[in-house]
């Protein structure tokens, strides 16, 4: 089976290959394959609108193919849930993810956040080569440290320390991420309703 993927995301294109290599059947895509292809803007108020923007913008140049895509954020519990549907451009339309780190723990100092508390949610879309809509989820419970720590990750990971854990996402590493991580819960459940049986 091919799988072509709406990202163009590094970060995440890792973890997806690394939970998905040993499906020897599968061969992954990236829109970053396409020339010329550029996704409509994410303009939704959900994650579900934003997942179905990317999704649908690589299925409509891969109509006959399997086409995942997902959009992901961070909410923080003291910020009233932001930076959610923001986290990518959370510290402005090109912010790198050290800009954004460092742009949330500024608000969580200067509003003097006391409850840390923080999830991970992820909505992932498919689109079956019979054109079906499948919609997944995933969430990752956890809280945000006082400082970045750790390399081995991407966007939010060096604050980010899981619920039961007491290092950051960026040094427990995608090893870890792949197991527990919003994205990898909604891979697996996507995985899971191919296994029961899906249109070829
Ligand atoms: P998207 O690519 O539009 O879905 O943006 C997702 C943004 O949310 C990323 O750029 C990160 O800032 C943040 N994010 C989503 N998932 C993760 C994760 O697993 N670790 C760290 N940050 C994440």
């Amino acid at each position: 089976m091919e799988l072509w993927i709406a990202t163009g995301n590094a970060g995440k294109m890792k973890e997806f290959e690394i939970q998905l290599r040993e499906l020897a059947d599968l061969k992954l895509h990236t829109q970053s394959e396409i020339a010329g292809f550029s996704p409509r803007p994410e303009d939704g108020k959900t994650f579900l609108d934003n997942a179905r923007i990317k999704t649908k913008s690589l299925k409509a140049v891969r109509s006959k193919d399997w086409v995942m895509g997902e959009d992901s954020g961070l909410e923080v519990t003291g910020l009233g849930g932001l930076p959610g549907i923001h986290s990518a451009r959370y510290a402005g339309p090109k912010a790198s993810d050290s800009e954004n780190v460092a742009k949330l723990l500024k608000m969580m100092q200067i509003r003097a956040v006391s409850d840390r508390s923080a999830r991970f949610l992820c909505t992932m879309i498919v689109y079956t080569p019979d054109g079906q809509e499948w919609i997944f989820t995933g969430e990752m419970k956890g809280t945000i440290a006082k400082a970045a720590t750790g390399q081995l990750g991407f966007g939010y990971d060096p604050v980010f320390i899981p619920e039961g854990e007491t290092k950051t996402l960026a040094e427990l590493g995608p090893g870890y991420k792949v197991r527990l991580s919003h994205r990898s819960k909604a891979l697996k459940a996507f995985l899971e309703k191919l296994n029961e049986g899906a249109p070829a």
